[in-house]
């Protein structure tokens, strides 16, 4: 035993050497029938959150008559950096495949990979018709504005859910798939109902059947992968972790969408009445003051002025 070495085997033995009542919950002993394994995902974190999705404050306030352009743009704006987000965090997932010597696991991969076209396809109807409405001019405008980024509670699930990727691919698919993407495809089909603006209710209602396919890669891969208690019990972990971090992200989201534009962006447009006009060079750059010496550092040698001995 190492000097700070524990009895407790988190996942692997249950009965014995908990550090406490909670240590060892994700583990009950034994393996699941996969089908089974899968229900009980269902019913712990999928079918409670399709049961209030009615009750979600974020859709009602998309529902109501007076929401406005802004809280569009901010929503629109949230999903847009998610849907590429999550596409993107797909592709570092194929590098960790290791198929099977049966080729186990290859038809997953190219799964994912339609899976890849369709977040960044989400992610492009949002673009479209955020230009449409006249909420930006470019679509390159998103990648830097303030509205578009995520906010440190978004940035911590979505990191967790890239960090699945060095996790079994049943561990990652239910995390993802399961706790992540499913219980959100009745959300998706509400807001195409219950969203004022057409073209806003249509760019959400148009991603239900894609984003159910997604749910469906996800019970795919469970009750075909899903075969141990080891990994049954982390798949557990994967989906606990996956909502508690979704919650956390959803209510800093609810927040921020009560913030009005002129405190959000407040600090900002201080920030560029109070800075002088700049040049570097003899260049104009803005509004800083740069003055860059151009002599050399003191001691700097040219490769040209290198004398070999
Ligand atoms: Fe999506
Ligand atoms: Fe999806």
């Amino acid at each position: 035993m190492g000097r700070f070495s524990t009895k407790a085997q988190y996942f692997l033995d249950p009965a014995g050497g908990k550090l406490d009542e909670q240590s060892g919950k994700f583990e009950i002993g034994h393996t699941r029938a996969s089908k089974k394994f899968l229900q009980e995902l269902q019913e712990t974190y999928i079918q409670p959150v399709w049961d209030v999705i009615d009750k979600d404050p974020i859709l009602a306030m998309l529902g109501r008559r007076d929401c406005t352009d802004e809280q569009l743009f901010k929503t629109m704006g949230m999903f847009w950096q998610f849907e590429r987000s999550v596409g993107a965090l797909h592709g570092t997932w194929l590098l960790g495949y290791t198929f099977g010597s049966k080729g186990e696991y290859q038809e997953v991969e190219y799964l994912e990979v339609r899976q890849m076209y369709d977040e960044y396809k989400h992610a492009r109807m949002y673009e479209d018709a955020m230009l449409q409405l006249g909420y930006v001019d470019s679509r390159k405008e998103l990648f830097t504005h303030p509205w578009c980024q995520f906010s440190p509670e978004a940035l911590g699930l979505h990191t967790f859910l890239q960090r699945l990727g060095t996790y079994p691919i049943a561990v990652r698919a239910a995390g993802n798939h399961l706790a992540s993407e499913a219980p959100l495809v009745p959300w998706f089909e509400r807001a195409g109902q219950v969203i004022g603006n057409p073209l806003v209710a249509g760019t959400f209602g148009a991603q239900t059947i894609e984003e159910t396919e997604h749910m469906k890669i996800g019970e795919y891969v469970v009750l075909k992968y899903a075969q141990t208690s080891e990994v049954q019990a982390l798949a557990r972990w994967a989906c606990h972790m996956v909502s508690t971090l979704t919650m956390r992200f959803l209510d800093s989201f609810a927040r921020a969408l009560e913030v009005s534009e002129e405190h959000l962006l407040l600090p900002v447009k201080n920030g560029r009445v109070d800075a002088p006009v700049a040049s570097a060079n003899g260049h104009s750059i803005g509004p800083v003051q740069v003055e860059t010496p151009t002599e050399m550092v003191p001691g700097f040698v040219l490769p040209s002025q290198i004398v070999p001995d």
